[in-house]
């Protein structure tokens, strides 16, 4: 008999939802789909970079930061969106998920933790466990938007903590950190000795014009050791492409030690492709005519939700300034689950709130990316499922 890793042992029982789905689609039923957060099946602009035109896509330079041009690309994009950043400090990796395994790696021994939001996109607790690396959570106050208490963040240190996990803005929630909640945060990080590793991955994605909102922590000047990290996967909307990076930043010593044991890392992987690197810059020039696209596409389907909503409805979209995503706050009774199961029965999916842990209250969570068409046609039986039934 084989024997495998305790980490690996995830549960394999489908939850009821995906089972539903699964038999909905086995039925030949058709589907309004409003968890679809894939940016390349949506109707959006793609880049018009011919990858097999590229200067000798086949020469291979092993580095394992990245090629120096690539490199000097998310610089220079960085430093386009307000940040002061050399390149030098700037690691390229095949996605944001491998340089989180990457951090996870640097700062953690086995049975350390990272603190994580919740709500919060389920990915990192399981990059973490994957690395043996526990989580704690730190909860994203309700009363604030889902804004960030960098008191609770405290509480949740204990002695084997090593970094903090920020997602700016938050996914699904959509606040973006203000800079009192930054310079607390790091306060806290630098007091415990711990690394600030902030995910940016959505921060393009702003609704409005807010005041006082953190855009990104490179380039800053704060006391601890910060990563921010992004990619072309949300950046340019090309998952597929897999390239990211992350910036290293803080104070210079820290910094330097933690790049320097990152060039270990990175090295015993090599992944990113010598295409996409060499074709970067054409893809950085193209991302703002899909963030243009997408941030029309996402405020006019916000904007659709908003109206559809009947004055005395018992349920409310939750003010949120970017990202991807809305979140509904809905009537505890009948709840997350019973709601998206009565939804799937009428052809729409949603995501339940608790698929990102929100706790205290009950919520749904809807990807604002469908086309006009799929979000209209979708709205007219959600706001029917979310009306109280008559008496
Ligand atoms: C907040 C957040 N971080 C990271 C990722 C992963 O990004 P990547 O495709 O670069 O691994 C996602 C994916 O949806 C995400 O929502």
């Amino acid at each position: 008999m084989s024997r495998f890793s305790l980490r690996t042992s995830f549960p394999r029982t489908p939850n009821p939802l995906s089972q539903a789905a699964a038999e909905r689609h086995a039925r030949g039923l058709p589907l309004l789909d409003l968890a679809e957060t894939n940016p390349t099946r949506v109707g959006l602009p793609s880049p018009e970079v011919d990858l097999g035109a590229l200067p000798e896509p086949f020469r291979y330079t092993p580095e394992p930061f990245g090629l120096p041009t690539a490199r000097e690309a998310v610089a220079a994009h960085l430093c386009q969106r307000g940040a002061s950043v050399e390149s030098a400090h700037v690691v390229l990796s095949a996605s944001t998920s491998e340089a989180y395994g990457w951090l996870l790696k640097l700062l953690c021994d086995p049975g350390d933790n990272v603190l994580l939001p919740a709500p919060g996109y389920p990915l990192v607790d399981v990059l973490a466990r994957l690395e043996g690396v526990h989580t704690r959570s730190y909860r994203l106050p309700a009363v604030h938007g889902f804004g960030l208490d960098a008191a609770r963040v405290e509480a949740a240190v204990d002695a084997r903590t090593r970094a903090v996990v920020v997602v700016n803005p938050g996914n699904p929630t959509g606040h973006f950190l203000h800079e009192g909640e930054l310079h607390a945060l790091a306060d806290v990080c630098a007091r415990h000795g711990q690394a600030l590793v902030c995910d940016e991955v959505f921060s393009d994605f702003a609704w409005d014009e807010e005041e006082g909102r953190v855009t990104s922590v490179a380039g800053r000047s704060l006391p601890c050791l910060t990563f921010s990290l992004s990619g072309l996967s949300k950046v340019a909307g090309l998952p597929g492409l897999k390239l990211a990076w992350l910036h290293v930043g803080g104070p210079a010593h820290a910094r330097d030690e933690a790049l320097a044991r990152l060039e270990d890392v990175a090295d015993a992987a090599l992944s990113v492709a010598t295409p996409v690197q060499l074709a970067l810059p054409a893809l950085l020039a193209h991302a703002p005519r899909f963030q243009q696209a997408l941030l029309e596409r996402v405020r006019h389907n916000r904007e659709r939700l908003i109206q559809a909503r009947p004055a005395d409805a018992a349920w409310d979209v939750v003010p949120s300034h970017g990202g991807w995503s809305a979140v509904l706050r809905i009537p505890h009774h009948p709840g997350e689950e019973a709601t998206c199961l009565r939804l799937l029965e009428e052809g729409v999916r949603v995501q339940p709130g608790y698929f990102y842990d929100f706790g205290g209250g009950a919520y749904l969570v809807l990807s604002l990316l469908p086309t006009p068409e799929v979000f209209t046609a979708a709205l007219v039986p959600l706001v029917r499922v979310l009306s109280p039934p008559p008496g």
